[in-house]
């Protein structure tokens, strides 16, 4: 397995959660909205030019916070749609403040394949539940995680997981096989309150050799932190709820120019809930 990842930059594990885990984790998102109505709706789109002075996001690495969809009041009154069917994502801590979503995340199954892979300890880093909506859900422009959480050595790794079915028609993610093994594109740095992209290979990403990745709901897609990935908009009348967990090895070193930030109170912790300094 851990061959494989390292020959591809992604894994494909099919039937990782069981149905019942997904459907508990959808239930916790809607018991969430509900709770939680936001102050102000922020938009999230991965335009390069957006979010750079953001705060909504730029300090949500501590919270759960809200982001809508690009366009949403258009959407809203053209399809008739409410808050719920709105959201893009919700981030960027769940994991550590929400009981149900800090289970899910410190599933043992998810422990030990962190050992597989080479971390005998894991610092769980971000968590963000995608809702890529039927008919408005918006494309992501390939890239890398890596530029936007970056650590030292580069031990990032991606952990997505369908909650529902996800295929080519709503919005599946598609890779590039090997592409891991080219350079970190550009890094998203942050200075004070405000991000910029640095490129440091300037170099386009090869489209034409994406490939899907369909996974059925409970399937885990595990990525390398520089394997190029990306999804096109939801055109379909089917959501495709995703939960996204980004961990990285607790010896390495989180730098403090990536974008996420966390107060002393709310250290990173690992798969256990114990902190990592
Ligand atoms: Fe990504």
């Amino acid at each position: 397995m851990k061959a494989q990842f390292e020959r591809d930059g992604y894994l494909k594990l099919e039937r990782f959660f069981s149905s019942s885990e997904c459907d508990a984790l959808r239930k916790r998102m809607d018991e969430l909205i509900c709770a939680n109505e936001d102050a102000s709706r922020t938009e999230f789109c991965t335009d390069r030019a957006m979010h750079t002075d953001d705060l909504h996001l730029l300090d949500s690495g501590d919270k759960i916070r809200f982001f809508y969809e690009k366009n949403f009041e258009h959407h809203k009154s053209q399809l008739a749609l409410e808050r719920p069917r709105l959201l893009n994502k919700v981030g960027h801590a769940l994991h550590d403040l929400d009981p149900v979503f800090s289970a899910f995340s410190r599933h043992p199954k998810l422990k030990h394949l962190a050992q597989v892979l080479g971390m005998p300890r894991a610092a769980l880093l971000q968590s963000m539940y995608i809702f890529k909506q039927p008919l408005i859900g918006g494309e992501v422009n390939c890239h890398q995680d890596g530029t936007f959480l970056m650590a030292e050595p580069d031990t990032v790794i991606g952990l997505w997981v369908a909650l529902e079915d996800a295929s080519v028609a709503n919005g599946c993610l598609w890779v590039i096989p090997e592409g891991h093994k080219g350079p970190l594109r550009s890094r998203w740095v942050r200075s004070g309150d405000s991000c910029s992209f640095e490129d440091e290979h300037a170099y386009e990403f090869d489209l034409e050799k994406m490939v899907p990745v369909e996974l059925g709901k409970g399937g885990l897609l595990v990525m390398h932190a520089k394997l190029p990935h990306m999804s096109h908009e939801n055109t379909s009348d089917q959501s495709r709820h995703a939960y996204t967990l980004h961990i990285m090895d607790a010896q390495s070193q989180f730098l403090s120019s990536n974008w996420l930030r966390r107060p002393q109170g709310l250290p990173f912790c690992d798969f256990d809930n114990q902190p990592v300094h």
